[in-house]
């Protein structure tokens, strides 16, 4: 198609984004460390042509590994399927399903030292998969689901678990909700997002957080997710260093 492929040479924003990264040391805030994020969403499969799915676009957490690279990490990015190509210079791990995203994630994860669950993941997915195209017919249907395995949580059965931020995708009581999660996964951040209204959340260039912690909140108002982005890698890498002082 002449857009991708070996060969082809960065576009003018990559390359400035690359030699700022790498010029700028003072913003170096996470050199030497390893920083897995997943992004996107993930699809479970009910037949070979039917899927269950969200509105995640893979948005946030592509600007977040740009964001922590831009930083100085080495970063790996387990993503489920979105219409982006991964920032240059930072590892593609690419899954599908929510199974697929955990065991990716933990291929690798107990050599990183910063998680960052940006993704989507589904919470269900249809108890079996049919294995030929179901067949349209009058009568309501009913699809048995089952929870998939909770792949931020799951961090918490690991010898050694990285620094771990979860998000809180909510569309009400949006604190009260992502206090509870950052307790009952024991995260050390969470990334309170209010979804469901225009402009931010799924699927847009903008997104605002609030950024919990133990003993921390701090707003991240309406901007660009490059930007938020930006905002939220400095927190994380702080907040990382306090904790490991
Ligand atoms: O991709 P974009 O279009 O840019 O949109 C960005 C976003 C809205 C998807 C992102 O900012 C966001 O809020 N991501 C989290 C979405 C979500 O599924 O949240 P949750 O509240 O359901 O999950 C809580 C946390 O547990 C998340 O860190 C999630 O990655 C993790 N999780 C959830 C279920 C599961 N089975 N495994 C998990 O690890």
């Amino acid at each position: 198609c002449g857009e991708s492929g070996a060969g082809r040479l960065l576009t003018l924003t990559e390359i400035v984004v690359q030699l700022t990264a790498h010029l700028n040391s003072a913003e170096q805030c996470l050199a030497g460390k390893k920083v897995m994020i997943t992004a996107g969403p993930t699809i479970e499969a009910i037949d070979p042509v039917r899927f269950l799915s969200n509105h995640s676009s893979g948005k946030m957490g592509y600007a977040l590994a740009q964001a922590a690279y831009s930083a100085g990490a080495e970063v790996t990015l387990v993503s489920g399927p979105v219409a982006m190509s991964a920032p240059a210079g930072v590892t593609l791990v690419s899954v599908h399903s929510a199974e697929q995203m955990f065991n990716a994630v933990q291929a690798s994860v107990q050599q990183m030292d910063i998680f960052i669950g940006c993704a989507a993941v589904a919470d269900y997915r249809p108890e079996s998969v049919q294995s030929q195209k179901i067949k349209k017919s009058p009568e309501v249907m009913t699809i048995q689901l089952t929870p998939t395995i909770d792949i931020l949580a799951s961090l918490n059965d690991l010898p050694t678990k990285p620094f771990a931020v979860g998000f809180a995708a909510e569309t009400q009581n949006i604190k009260d909700y992502a206090l509870g999660k950052l307790e009952a996964k024991k995260c050390d951040l969470i990334m309170a997002n209010h979804v469901g209204i225009e402009g931010t959340g799924f699927g847009s260039d903008d997104n605002a957080v609030t950024v919990l912690g133990h003993d921390l909140q701090i707003e991240l108002p309406k901007q660009s997710k490059t930007m938020l982005a930006r905002a939220m890698i400095s927190i994380i890498a702080d907040t990382y260093k306090q904790r490991k002082l």
